[in-house]
């Protein structure tokens, strides 16, 4: 079985003011709040066991939008991220969720245009390690940058200086794992950013030589800033217009 994660914690600082009322993954992209976005691809692709990670101060804001996940015919659970530590350590918070399963994590402000659910079924067909998944983007040193050859990622820096970018491939927020992972989130040493970061757990998959990556063909949009939020609304607007 594959369990999902969906991280949804941090501050929104990018997104003051609007986050002064909410996290910004209860923000509305169009005509939907954030947070059913991520869900959606999930449970499309037949994922039904999902937890949401977020900070204890929305609590009662998710549980209200979303309750245990029986309108969405899923059985969400929570786990609560008391300080911000990164996208690691909250994916550490569901190791007995996860129990023995593999895992999805797809972010809580990413939206994917591509169905993931074949993708989910070659992760199922992959007998270990991990699996990532990169966009060709003219900004990828924004996120963690991929080096690839031969169908083989050979490496991955998180938000390097532009000028030092391997490629135009960026790591989206998807990322599917097998059972070592939280013991690989047990040795991660906080970054200079003083984070756990999800890149170090790619990076340790990478040396074992169990990464594995696929490329994102439809649009890719992270919602974390005020115009990716607006890019987001208008994109998914013009695309049910059309
Ligand atoms: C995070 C990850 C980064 C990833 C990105 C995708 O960045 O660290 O590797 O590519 O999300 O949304 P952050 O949002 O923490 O800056």
């Amino acid at each position: 079985m594959v369990k999902g994660i969906v991280p949804a914690g941090g501050l929104g600082t990018r997104l003051m003011p609007l986050t002064a009322i909410t996290h910004k993954h209860l923000l509305p992209v169009y005509d939907q709040l954030m947070i059913f976005y991520p869900l959606k691809s999930l449970i499309k692709a037949g994922i039904k066991d999902i937890m949401i990670i977020t900070s204890p101060e929305c609590e009662n804001d998710y549980k209200r939008v979303l309750g245990n996940g029986e309108s969405l015919g899923i059985n969400l659970s929570y786990a609560f991220q008391e300080k911000p530590g990164g996208i690691a350590q909250a994916v550490g918070l569901a190791k007995d969720f996860v129990g023995k399963d593999k895992c999805v994590v797809l972010l809580g402000d990413n939206i994917f245009e591509d169905d993931i659910t074949e993708a989910v079924e070659n992760f199922k067909n992959q007998e270990k390690g991990a699996r990532i998944f990169l966009k060709a983007c003219s900004d990828a040193y924004r996120y963690a940058v991929a080096e690839v050859k031969d169908n083989k990622v050979i490496s991955l820096i998180e938000k390097p200086k532009p000028e030092d970018a391997k490629s135009n491939l960026g790591q989206t927020g998807l990322y599917m794992y097998d059972n070592q992972l939280f013991d690989i989130i047990s040795t991660l040493k906080p970054s200079k950013r003083g984070e756990l970061e999800i890149t170090d757990v790619q990076n340790q998959y990478l040396t074992q030589g169990t990464l594995e990556y696929e490329e994102v063909k439809g649009y890719w949009i992270d919602a974390g800033t005020i115009d990716s939020l607006y890019d987001a609304s208008k994109l998914i607007r013009d695309k049910k217009k059309e």
